[in-house]
């Protein structure tokens, strides 16, 4: 593969008591690219998610950031070295303003006197958003409503803003456009291209194959908790991708 693998998985096994959730399962995802990772239902993909960002422990196996190995504690200790996760729920604050959810948790505030915590800063973080929603190509009807005023794109757009802002390296997406409907999901396909020309590497989970091969460049293909397939998109056929998954082909060295 490329040799700006970013973050790499080698070999996770991940057991839940007697269920073994992954059997050896490996991926990559490079900078620059949008990486789909597809797979039936209960395949591995969400738990393999979670031991590369540190969400769960993996039983066995490797992951390596930036070509070392790393062991993550949890999702912020990821979070620290530019891994964000936008999770399926897509959770906002209905009652804070878009800037407001899009520091949720790290909020500006002004230098605070002897040792104090300052006050927030809240002209720092609209400009700040301002900036960062117009660079995720967001456009927004105002910027002083609660967002649940908005609508369901438009709070959409912040709930995935809010963790590609701080992704310097990777995001990750399980399914974010799962809930969406075709205006709200081209939105979001919209952002998710604009971060992968940034330099960063999107992983996307998703069960819709148009969309997967719309977005994405290659795709890594799990069942039964291993690796089974993997693809450049430009190459692929809807029947390559769902073929590979339900085990009609095989061709974990083809790609
Ligand atoms: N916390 C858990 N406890 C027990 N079993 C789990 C847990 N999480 C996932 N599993 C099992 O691990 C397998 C893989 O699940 P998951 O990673 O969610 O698959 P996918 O995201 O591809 O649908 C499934 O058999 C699932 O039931
Ligand atoms: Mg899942």
């Amino acid at each position: 593969m490329a040799d700006d693998v970013v973050l790499e998985a080698v070999n996770i096994v991940k057991h839940y008591g007697s269920v073994e959730a992954l059997r050896g399962a490996s991926f990559s995802a490079t900078a620059g690219e949008v990486v789909a990772l597809i797979g039936d239902n209960g395949a591995g993909k969400s738990t393999l998610v979670k031991c590369m960002v540190g969400a769960e422990q993996p039983t066995s196996g490797l992951i390596r950031f930036e070509g070392r190995d790393v062991h993550f504690d949890s999702p912020t200790e990821a979070r620290t070295v530019g891994i964000e996760t936008v999770y399926q729920d897509l959770a906002v604050a209905p009652e804070l303003d878009p800037a407001a959810n899009l520091f949720l948790g790290r909020e500006l505030r002004r230098p605070g006197i002897l040792g104090m915590l300052g006050m927030l800063d809240k002209a720092r973080m609209r400009q700040r958003a301002v900036k960062e929603f117009d660079r995720l190509g967001i456009t927004l009807q105002s910027m002083d409503v609660p967002i649940g005023s908005l609508s369901g794109g438009q709070r959409q757009s912040v709930a995935v803003a809010r963790s590609v802002v701080w992704a310097s390296k990777v995001v990750f997406m399980d399914e974010p456009t799962a809930a969406l409907g075709v205006v709200q999901r081209e939105r979001v396909l919209d952002v998710i291209r604009r971060v992968r020309d940034e330099g960063i590497a999107v992983v996307l989970i998703s069960h819709n194959m148009p969309e997967v091969l719309a977005v994405s460049d290659r795709v890594e293909v799990l069942r039964l908790g291993r690796r089974v397939a993997r693809f450049r998109a430009a190459d692929a056929t809807l029947e390559d991708l769902v073929g590979a998954m339900t085990g009609a082909l095989t061709h974990e060295d083809a790609a």
